[in-house]
């Protein structure tokens, strides 16, 4: 594996680490995918570190990706899911935390809706923290695997323009993946309605657009999110139909254009709303393949986590 550490023993969000960081979790991850593409697809890296994965929000893929990812790493895993806890009974966070380290627990996989959750616990606990969503905050290996599968597409990202598309306000991924994109020298744009997009974009460097034709043509790739209804308490669009008409990305506008774009999306997919399903399923869309390397991204950050306190063997 490769050699090397990490700047942080946590990996909070993608604003805590620096580029450096990025590329060696890069050239870990390739070296993991080679291994969770063989018959065989486990190694004994992790074997003795026990993981605790603490779902306090629903998940399908973070959560089974991580699981996977800690499992190929021969790591000992235990769930946890708030809507069968403690939790319900009145559990502050860090108790429920404390309970669960006394059972001598190496590493936290959190996904939280309070954001800085995982920065609160970080100041509490000796184990190392791994951010798998905080609220509409960061979700920092997301945008680890969204950055790792526009590089196997494009190459080197500088220069590279990325755009993307929808829900931005409510987005975690939207924050991790303009960090994580502009500390590899990429353009990032955002483009929605203006009652999604959030007043201060202009200030992390980012532009923004409500013209999804001309988007299209800026970018080489175009992130498409999915529209948070479950963290909208007021209404920000008329209605998801008007949405699809207006925002939604579909192959007439991908006709229109004279190059061929690659069409990304976090998931869960909402067909017909912000992306069409001859789009979602056509030659453009890697979001598949986003789902493959998210395994071999976590495992890389599990790994050189772990490495960094002497806990592999
Ligand atoms: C995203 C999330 O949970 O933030 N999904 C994911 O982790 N793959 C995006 C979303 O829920 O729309």
């Amino acid at each position: 594996m490769s050699e090397g550490k990490l700047s942080t023993k946590h990996l909070l969000g993608i604003k805590y680490i620096n580029s450096d960081d990025i590329n060696l979790i890069f050239s870990t991850a390739e070296q993991f995918k080679d291994v969770i593409n063989r018959p065989i697809k486990k190694v004994p890296s992790l074997r003795d570190v026990t993981i605790a994965n603490l779902f306090f929000e629903n998940s399908t893929r973070t959560k089974l990706s991580f699981e996977l990812a800690e499992k190929r790493l021969s790591a000992d895993v235990v769930n946890f899911s708030s809507s069968t806890s403690s939790v319900k009974k009145g559990e502050t966070l860090l108790d429920t935390v404390n309970n669960i380290l006394s059972m001598k627990v190496d590493m936290v996989v959190m996904r939280h809706p309070a954001p800085g959750a995982h920065y609160f616990l970080s100041n509490h606990i000796d184990a190392n923290i791994i951010n798998a969503g905080d609220g509409t905050h960061e979700h920092p290996t997301q945008a680890l695997l969204d950055a790792f599968s526009m590089r196997e597409q494009l190459g080197n990202l500088r220069g590279k323009k990325i755009c993307i598309f929808g829900d931005v306000l409510h987005s975690r991924v939207a924050l991790s993946n303009i960090y994580c994109l502009q500390k590899l020298g990429a353009k990032v744009r955002v483009c929605g309605p203006p009652t999604l997009i959030p007043k201060y974009i202009g200030k992390l460097g980012v532009e923004s657009s409500y013209n999804v034709e001309e988007s299209l043509q800026w970018c080489d790739v175009a992130n498409i999110l999915r529209i948070q209804l479950e963290r909208q308490d007021i209404k920000y669009i008329p209605s998801l139909r008007e949405y699809a008409m207006y925002y939604g990305i579909n192959k007439k506008l991908l006709d229109k254009l004279d190059k061929k774009i690659v069409i990304m999306h976090p998931g869960p997919i909402n067909r017909g709303v912000e992306i069409s399903s001859d789009v979602a399923d056509s030659e453009h869309s890697i979001i598949l393949q986003q789902v493959e390397n998210g395994v071999a991204i976590r495992m890389a950050v599990l790994f050189l986590l772990a490495s960094q306190r002497s806990i592999i063997h």
